[in-house]
């Protein structure tokens, strides 16, 4: 039996294909490539280029293969665009995922693995953030999330779908293979790497008087295998029977901007110049992960380290200075 993995084109997605086929998993990808790199699969997965709206070729996939679960990491997820162009992400994120959802139903599929993410919390009322604090999301990007997970509880009380929605901190870092390239790039990891190869003049950094000790906003940095291992512990969790549930995934640590860029420094050995910008609207000062419920419920660790990170993604860099050439 198969595991579909939508957006699995995508960074983490391709991380957690790479990572399922170590494990010997059957893997299918769905992908429509507007944000992802066929370049960033090996070339005996097998790939359908396309919407997960597209409910007719969700039929075909589940049925010319044996899927057994979704792995749903399809999404747009630039926070700035969604306030911009709301319309697209409920179109893509909602009423897409809608589709998927009922799709698969339909095909008999019963397991579903979700991307969520700590923008669903909002400005927290308080840190470390665990599952039960409340959530009111600041973006669109963060409502589109929030609302796919109130449809995925719905659909285990009505129809008996069995999900795990996983709420992502900050994902960063690389494999020796699969690394973060987007374009255009809006995460802090890449761009302070990029600034020190020289590749931006400049990092910019949003905002310097927030309540943090340095002024910076504070974020959880989690490395992009050890995310991919959470959602293969995910499907070992449903497939054993396990209940639905929401699970935050961080480290419980966390980093200012700063100290990002102090520690790149250290990892590279490059010059990074800093640019201070004014504050991003809705960019909370503190998202730091209570990590607690993930081991309990997943036996999750996160084995990286902020150094760690950096160095992975420094290294693959180094190989693939141009990216994915798709
Ligand atoms: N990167 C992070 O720090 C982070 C944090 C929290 C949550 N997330 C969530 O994790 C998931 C993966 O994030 P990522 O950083 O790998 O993003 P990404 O953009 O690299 O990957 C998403 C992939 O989904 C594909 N896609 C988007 N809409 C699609 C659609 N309608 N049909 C088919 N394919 C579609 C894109 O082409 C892309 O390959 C997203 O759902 C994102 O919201 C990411």
């Amino acid at each position: 039996m198969k595991v579909l993995v939508t957006g699995g084109a995508g960074y983490i997605g391709s991380v957690t294909v790479e990572r399922l086929k170590r494990r010997g998993e059957q893997v299918v990808v769905l992908d429509d490539l507007v944000r992802g790199h066929r370049a960033a699969l090996e070339a005996d997965v097998p790939f359908y280029q396309g919407r997960v709206g597209d409910r007719a070729l969700i039929a075909r996939i589940a049925k010319e293969h044996d899927i057994e679960a979704c792995v749903h990491f399809a999404a747009l997820a630039y926070v700035g665009e969604s306030v911009t162009d709301p319309a697209k992400y409920f179109e893509n994120n909602v009423e897409e995922g809608v589709a998927l959802m009922g799709a698969l139903l339909k095909a008999g599929i019963r397991r579903v693995v979700f991307s969520s993410t700590c923008a669903t919390y909002g400005e927290p009322e308080q840190t470390p953030i665990s599952e039960t604090c409340p959530q009111w999301p600041n973006n669109p990007y963060g409502w589109s999330k929030f609302t796919m997970e109130r449809l995925l509880e719905s659909y285990d009380h009505a129809y008996g779908l069995k999900f795990v929605a996983l709420r992502y901190f900050n994902a960063s870092g690389a494999t020796e293979l699969r690394g973060e390239y987007h374009t255009p790039e809006s995460h802090l990891v890449p761009n302070v790497l990029s600034a020190a190869s020289g590749e931006l003049a400049e990092v910019a950094v949003f905002g310097k008087n927030y309540p943090t000790p340095d002024g910076t906003c504070i974020r959880d940095y989690v490395h992009v295998s050890d995310l991919a291992d959470a959602h293969i512990l995910a499907l070992e969790y449903l497939r054993k029977g396990g209940q639905s549930d929401f699970i935050n995934l961080g480290t419980g640590h966390g980093y200012s901007v700063l100290e990002v860029v102090e520690a790149a420094r250290t990892v590279t050995g490059g010059h990074i110049r800093v640019r201070m910008d004014p504050p991003r609207p809705g960019d909370p000062a503190r998202l730091v992960a209570d990590a607690k419920k993930a081991r309990a419920i997943l036996g999750w660790h996160p084995t990286f380290d902020l150094k760690g990170i950096l160095r992975s993604q420094w290294d693959w860099r180094k190989k693939h200075p141009t990216g994915y050439v798709d």
